[in-house]
């Protein structure tokens, strides 16, 4: 494999779950309320707890869904892309560990689970981190070829291109592992080639079955092989559509995509996908075939296939020339008035107003060794709650213990910046005096 699992979260947008394992508790406790309501539901808060008011706002908004905007018109044009697939895009956004977790295989200590990584409303209840989430129930109601577009929510650190909020698109299609279903997949795959070969897409490929990226032991290899060259073929004609206009300087110049072996939980054997674009490749999304396991939990064990998700602000931004992910969730008219439904247009800055740094250094208070030390997740959601969209980025600037007391400092640099208007120093200043008494209370720091 070329990457480990986390790297390769490093580099996307998309975000895969994969992170340094984190213990699966807090260290403070904030004074918080024994219930909270969410989406109109009363759930029982407990240590677990730690969705913040922030996101709780974003749960209602839906931005696939709004005709006009970017997110909305990508997940159409996919959808048109497959006009024959049951396209599903209003799934509550609170589900259990199990469907995020377990429903996929995921082992009982993969660190995505943890409170660090993690939006949890209660111990029993969380925010989806990834559309997979929703893969048995959809199978399970029988659905055997559909899209499923929803917002996703991971603990993250913040900058241009993070946002605890994002957008992903399931897609997947199962079919009977049986001769004559087979065949029909395999005729598919030689319309969806000939299709390919006369298009302007230069397409780097690696083997489908590898001892390193196997078929599951109880697929027919066969099979395994004419799935995933389905897999394939459906997306490289989709990223042709996307991109195909965009990708290269000019016109004549072709689409480069290029296939690597991958990991996830729930899939074998695993891809991700890369287009090249203005002289980098960018990762797009991962996929594989379904892993057996999730056709058996759905009561569809006789079927085989294939699933892909891919972040839509991703490649949103590169379509649309979107800059920074926080302007998906501008209601600046100067914004939203230069998108119309359906169609992709480049989007024009309608100014860079000045960033404003300030910098917090302060000593984390005495703990014993067995208890979770502050994570940066939880210093960029204080600071996202306090100063919403006006932060743009958050960086540790310095880390260390000191060698006689043992007692850990820190100092993180927030730049501030609106999207929409240029701040004074007054207001900055006021935010971070927020910001820095917020941290004593819910943190217990003492500032340096
Ligand atoms: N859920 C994965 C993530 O968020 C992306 C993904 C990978 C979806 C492989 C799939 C798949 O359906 O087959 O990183």
């Amino acid at each position: 494999m070329r990457l480990s699992g986390r790297d390769m979260c490093r580099k996307l947008a998309l975000r895969c779950i994969c992170r340094p394992a984190r213990p699966a508790r807090r260290y403070y406790t904030p004074a918080a309320p024994s219930t909270l309501k969410v989406l109109g539901t009363d759930y029982p808060a407990d240590s677990y707890t730690n969705i913040t008011p922030t996101i709780i706002s974003k749960l209602s908004l839906q931005l696939h869904r709004q005709p006009a905007h970017p997110l909305g018109t990508l997940r159409m044009l996919i959808e048109s892309h497959f006009p024959s697939f049951s396209h599903l895009s209003c799934l509550s956004p609170i589900v259990t560990p199990y469907q995020n977790f377990d429903s996929l295989s995921f082992p009982a200590d993969h660190p995505g689970r943890s409170v660090t990584d993690s939006y949890y409303l209660n111990k029993d209840v969380m925010l989806r981190t990834h559309t997979s989430a929703h893969e048995v129930e959809t199978f399970a109601k029988g659905e055997t070829k559909w899209l499923l577009t929803a917002d996703v929510y991971r603990r993250d650190e913040i900058d241009g291109s993070h946002y605890p909020v994002f957008h992903q698109m399931e897609g997947a299609e199962i079919f009977e592992a049986t001769p004559s279903s087979m065949k029909k997949v395999e005729e598919d795959n030689e319309q969806l080639s000939a299709h390919l070969e006369r298009s302007n897409i230069v397409i780097e490929d690696i083997p489908h079955i590898t001892s390193t990226n196997p078929a599951q032991p109880s697929h027919d290899p066969r099979h395994s092989e004419i799935i995933a060259l389905n897999l394939k073929l459906h997306l490289n004609s989709l990223l042709l559509e996307l991109f195909g206009g965009v990708a290269g300087a000019s016109k004549e110049e072709p689409l480069r995509v290029r296939w690597i072996e991958a990991y996830f939980p729930f899939t074998s054997p695993s891809y991700e996908v890369e287009v090249f674009f203005r002289g980098k490749w960018l990762e797009i999304l991962g996929c594989g075939v379904v892993l057996q396991s999730t056709l058996d939990r759905a009561n569809v064990p006789s079927k085989l296939g294939w699933a892909f998700g891919l972040g839509l602000e991703r490649i949103a931004m590169i379509l649309y020339s979107i800059p920074d992910i926080r302007l998906f969730w501008s209601r600046d008219e100067r914004f939203l008035s230069q998108f119309t439904p359906g169609k992709i247009s480049t989007f024009k800055p309608y100014s860079k107003f000045p960033a404003c740094f300030k910098d917090v250094s302060f000593w984390l208070p005495d703990r014993p060794e067995t208890q979770a030390k502050m994570h940066d997740n939880d210093f960029c959601d204080l600071a996202r709650d306090v100063a919403g969209d006006l932060v743009e980025d958050v960086k540790v600037i310095d880390k260390f213990t000191h060698p006689k007391t043992n007692r850990d400092s820190l100092c993180y640099r927030i730049n501030y910046r609106s999207m929409d208007r240029s701040l004074s120093n007054e207001e900055v200043n006021a935010i971070q005096d927020l910001v820095i008494s917020h941290l004593k209370d819910r943190f217990g720091v003492e500032i340096r």
